[in-house]
């Protein structure tokens, strides 16, 4: 990133407003430091006594941490609970049964208030729906859904029959949707006819029809249809059913199914560096206990905050976020099907002000397209809404550079109200390095400190600690509560890409590169060592690009490396061989197209290439291998000062050097 030097010089520190640290979950660093020390003291103690107090068990546990067969880590192993009964049932037993779950906002601006009492009535006819289906306990389901209240009912409906969920992002190609469905093994796929962004109906059913046409989805039974915009759609007899119908004259209560604590709770796919993304698989208690205790801890949540989380279900933020860890915690959240710039750029604020939100969460992306927006006319800019009701802000998902930090600070929270940079992954279930609102001093673009019971640290190649001020890789050295179970289908893959050999098989490998400050210990995370990109906050391989590339007849070879954005964080910049003689002018432009138009029906629209250079070929040491590190710097337009000796075709670096 390009912000890296000014992170290594912020020195800017804000303490957190005083009427906040009072009342805090963790009030001030003493309280902090003093959790810190329990777990020192008792790491699986301190563990044990946070899954009493803040879950429900069915079955008391009496195992806290199983670590006989690592890093297949069991958390809680011989306890039995259901996620959706903690989410649901123990707020009717708390008194929560009137108060608002999800005050739901569409896109066209109508707002929906939905009670504890009605989401677990409609999870409970939701499940029993399923059930009647035939399915079960362990099954699959595949959700591809907008943004709903019905997509949060479908999560916590398989949750309640302990059926694991696998949700797709409804930006996701048929192709994608297809080989998730197949390496899932899923019995079933839910999603809706249409989802409604930015005033456009755009198809979901048809995507579904698409992808299991492709066959092979030999597992799948049935596909559940949520009418969300009444248009025509295909429809397959014996297979396609409407949810409506499902649901139909199903009792609004449902036993919930017990499950092990280790029970997976979802599987969710996210890139690696390979082409074939990973099913990053959840247990079901651990994750639990840690959306709670992020909720309480991160975002300091009391009864009365308006909690808002702007991420979408598909992915981890919206699973930890939305779906879960704020019903567990009896909070009242807003849940918005739309985009931040329709009707117009103010559309963020607005809905702030207009359901006096106290917490609000987003992405470094969205603020920096709302800082361009503010800037450009004047009526977006937040100031001109009343944003007073705010308390705590939180950033996730990439790195936030200062400048954009600062506008957060001052321009949204008025210099009073904390952001919490909350840095972690869709591996590591819920928040791993954060200030804490009510404690933290916090310094624009560091996410500061380990939450409580989180071993991060930094070492070199072989696991050895390096001192502050220095870079390394991160780590995690003890197994947490939410950490990934395994990677669907693929225990060896797991291993290896998160525990791998070289720093001892049993430390956790982040995949990401930081530094911590000299004095303060602070974290900043300096961006992946890995071939993983983060476009807008989306994480996506350069492999699995590459790959959809190749996968055009016309492409003889491919190379994608990121290149520092200012709205996106990063943009994706490939290097293409074709098997034709390389086009130039109007032909490339035209090809260039036609393949930003192809990734985007392999993958999905996020994974389009801002930009295609076309070679003769690509840069290349003597045995064949491409050499991307040259390649991210002619994508940032910089001047080779590398040592090239080693190339077989210096050549062709002048060739690559410019934008077609
Ligand atoms: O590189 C880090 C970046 O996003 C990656 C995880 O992406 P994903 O699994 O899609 O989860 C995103 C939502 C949690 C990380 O490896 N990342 C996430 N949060 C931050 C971040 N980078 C810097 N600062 C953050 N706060």
């Amino acid at each position: 990133m390009a912000d890296i030097e000014t992170f290594k010089q912020e020195n800017r520190v804000f303490a957190p407003p005083a009427e906040l640290v009072k009342h805090a979950a963790i009030s001030g660093m003493d309280a902090y430091h003093a959790l810190n020390a329990e777990f020192a003291k008792d790491y699986e103690g301190t563990w044990a006594r946070l899954a009493k107090d803040n879950l429900k068990w069915h079955k008391p546990f009496t195992q806290t941490l199983d670590e006989s067969n690592a890093p297949f880590y069991k958390w809680f192993a011989d306890g039995q609970v259901n996620v959706s009964y903690n989410c649901l049932d123990v707020n009717l037993e708390n008194g929560n049964a009137d108060k608002t779950a999800v005050i739901f906002e569409s896109d066209d601006g109508k707002v929906t208030r939905v009670s504890y009492r009605e989401l677990h009535q409609k999870v409970c006819q939701f499940a029993n729906g399923l059930k009647s289906l035939g399915i079960k306990k362990g099954d699959r389901v595949v959700i591809y859904m907008p943004m709903s209240v019905e997509g949060v009912a479908a999560m916590q409906a398989c949750a309640r029959i302990g059926a694991t969920h696998s949700v797709v992002f409804g930006g996701f190609s048929a192709k994608s949707l297809h080989e998730r469905v197949i390496d899932a093994g899923a019995v079933a796929v839910l999603t809706a006819d249409y989802q409604v962004r930015g005033g456009k109906q755009l198809p979901l059913k048809s995507i579904v029809d698409e992808a299991l046409d492709m066959g092979g989805c030999d597992t799948l039974k049935h596909v559940v249809v949520y009418k969300r915009a009444g248009a025509e759609i295909n429809w397959v007899e014996g297979r396609d059913l409407w949810l409506s119908d499902v649901v139909a004259n199903q009792s609004d209560t449902c036993e919930p199914e017990w499950v092990d604590a280790e029970h997976p709770l979802f599987i969710l796919y996210t890139s690696g560096s390979t082409g074939k993304p990973k099913g990053v698989q959840h247990a079901s208690a651990g994750y639990l206990l840690w959306a709670v205790l992020t909720m309480k801890w991160t975002f300091d949540i009391k009864p009365d905050d308006v909690y808002w989380c702007t991420a979408d279900i598909g992915w981890i933020t919206g699973h930890t976020y939305i779906a879960y860890g704020p019903l567990a915690v009896g909070a009242t959240q807003i849940v918005f099907e739309g985009v931040p710039t329709y009707p117009n750029a103010g559309r963020f604020w607005d809905m702030v002000a207009r359901h006096k939100a106290t917490i609000f969460y987003t992405a470094p992306t969205a603020i920096r397209s709302l800082i361009k927006a503010a800037d450009a006319d004047e009526k977006v800019h937040p100031k001109q809404y009343d944003l007073s009701s705010l308390r705590i802000l939180g950033s996730v998902g990439e790195p936030i550079n200062p400048e954009a930090w600062m506008w957060y600070y001052k321009n949204v929270g008025h210099e009073n109200c904390p952001i919490v940079d909350t840095f972690w992954q869709t591996e590591t279930g819920g928040h791993m390095i954060s200030p804490l609102p009510g404690a933290t001093p916090q310094v624009p673009g560091s996410c500061t400190l380990p939450l409580p019971g989180i071993t991060a640290a930094i070492v070199d190649e072989t696991g050895n600690d390096i001192p502050n001020g220095n870079g390394g890789i991160l780590v995690v050295k003890r197994p947490w509560p939410s950490m990934i179970r395994t990677i669907w289908n693929d225990p060896e893959r797991f291993k290896k890409s998160y525990f791998p050999e070289e720093l001892g098989g049993k430390i956790y490998l982040a995949g990401d590169g930081a530094v911590r400050n000299k004095e303060t210990g602070y974290f900043t995370i300096t961006g992946r060592i890995d071939d993983v990109l983060n476009v807008s906050g989306h994480r996506m391989g350069t492999m699995e690009i590459e790959s959809a590339l190749v996968a055009n007849s016309i492409v003889a070879e491919a190379a994608v490396v990121g290149k520092p954005d200012e709205t996106t964080g990063e943009s994706i910049c490939a290097f293409v061989v074709l098997k034709r003689p390389r086009p130039t002018g109007d032909e490339a432009k035209q090809i260039a197209k036609e393949l930003r138009d192809w990734v985007a029906k392999e993958i999905g629209p996020i994974a389009k290439p801002k930009e295609i250079r076309f070679g003769d070929n690509l840069p290349k040491t003597r045995s064949g291998k491409i050499m991307r590190r040259l390649l991210r710097v002619l994508a940032k337009g910089e001047a080779i000062t590398q040592d090239v000796s080693t190339l077989e075709n210096p050549a062709i670096l002048d060739q690559l050097k410019e934008a077609q």
